[in-house]
């Protein structure tokens, strides 16, 4: 018989590869792109500076960041093939499942689809920064019945994604709010949908495949589609007043309340302050403080019940709500925000390529005889 081999559930605790685009220091609450802490990026860059960071790890310099702009506002559109596509998906699913097939058709249409040369995957990953939100937002209006809007060069990033989605720029602090959110969500280490990101890569599959896997295991409410279950649950309770009581019943029937826990950080989420600070501001600007004091009673009661925090999925949740999203596309934003993290690590794993395929303690019965088939 064999030793007993050691089980790590869930990876817990496992380190399984080395990377230099990300710093998670749960002890001191830090996180840091390319050695940045996220809450000085967040107070004063834009995302296209951020995302230029944790691609080619510095911020960009005036020539660098104009070139990039120019780059990615000249691929924006998508083809009507790839529009074709999103359309026959069946109305009403839901969006995350659209952009998943979105990213598979755009992977089809490529020529340089299996050019795994890191030059080719970083025009893969520029294009699929600047094509995400025209598909997002096109997802965004069909769910509405409303006719999509083209992408408008003129515009920075975040203020064309909002153009698509609702035919106009809101207010600069609006804007502000919504770059924090992405400059926060954009990269995490070996989170679920980035280690998945990395498994795909590790065969030399191509670039699309592993950001298509990636979105799948975004989409699970214990990742990325905790923000759209957060706003759900706030909506269920209706009331700040009937806050806490939920809560308590919630935990008393041994449910999991989503945007709260983390495997990482056991203290608190280092995102979580500087995204509750956008959420105060999107209240205020909205007159949606109600949130804001339902946030506070569910962080209470929570941490007086178990000790557990927020994640950014909390703050992030009823932000976008109170921007006008409708609740299926926040996973979707997420995505927006999170490209540049799976395709830098994706780059990252290729550079160093080992193949991921770790073991596992088998646990059925032990090798027997098949017995003789039925006459
Ligand atoms: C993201 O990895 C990343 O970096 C992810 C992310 C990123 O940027 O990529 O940060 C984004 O995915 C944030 C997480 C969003 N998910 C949720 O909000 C879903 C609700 N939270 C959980 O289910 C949970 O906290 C996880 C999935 C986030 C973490 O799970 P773990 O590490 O496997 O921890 P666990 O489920 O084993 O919980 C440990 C204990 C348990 O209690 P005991 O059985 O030991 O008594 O804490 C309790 C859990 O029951 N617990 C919760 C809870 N989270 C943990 N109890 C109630 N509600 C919760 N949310």
């Amino acid at each position: 018989s064999t030793a007993p081999l050691d089980v790590h559930k869930g990876l817990a605790g496992v380190v399984a590869d080395t990377t230099a685009i990300s710093e998670v220091v749960p002890e001191t609450l830090s996180l840091t792109y390319r050695g940045y802490p996220v809450q000085q990026l967040a107070a004063s860059r834009s995302f296209e500076e951020v995302a230029h960071l944790i691609w080619y790890g510095e911020l960009p310099d005036a020539a660098q960041l104009a070139a990039f702009v120019n780059r990615e506002r000249a691929q924006r559109e998508v083809t009507r093939s790839t529009i074709g596509v999103v359309d026959r998906v069946p109305d009403g699913c839901h969006p995350m499942d659209l952009l998943r097939t979105a990213v598979s058709s755009l992977g089809a249409e490529d020529p340089a689809e299996d050019d795994n040369r890191r030059e080719s995957n970083q025009a893969k990953a520029e294009a699929l920064f600047a094509k995400l939100p025209t598909v997002i937002a096109h997802a965004h209006r069909r769910r509405r019945g409303l006719d999509r809007i083209a992408p408008d060069a003129s515009l920075g990033w975040s203020a064309n994604f909002f153009h698509m989605c609702f035919g106009e720029v809101p207010a600069p602090e609006v804007l502000r709010c919504f770059e924090v959110s992405m400059i926060l969500y954009a990269e995490h280490s070996f989170n679920a949908s980035t280690f998945t990101a990395r498994v795909v890569a590790s065969t030399l599959s191509d670039m699309y495949s592993a950001v298509t896997a990636a979105i799948g295991a975004l989409k699970g409410p214990l990742h990325g589609g905790a923000n759209e279950a957060v706003m759900k649950m706030m909506l269920e309770i209706g009331e700040p007043e009937r806050a806490a009581d939920w809560l308590r019943n919630r935990l008393a029937a041994k449910e999991k309340v989503m945007g709260f826990g983390h495997r990482v950080y056991k203290d608190a989420d280092s995102r979580v302050p500087t995204m509750k600070a956008a959420l105060d501001d999107m209240a205020a600007l909205t007159g949606g403080e109600r949130w804001v004091r339902m946030y506070e009673e569910l962080e209470s009661a929570m941490l007086a019940a178990k000790g557990i925090h927020p994640n950014l999925d909390f703050p992030a949740g009823p932000a976008y709500y109170l921007m006008g999203f409708d609740i299926p596309m926040f996973t979707p934003l997420f995505v927006m925000a999170r490209i540049t993290g799976w395709t830098a690590h994706i780059i990252e794993q290729l550079d160093a390529n080992a193949l991921i395929r770790p073991l596992s303690a088998y646990t059925g019965p032990h090798e027997r005889p098949v017995p003789a088939a039925a006459a």
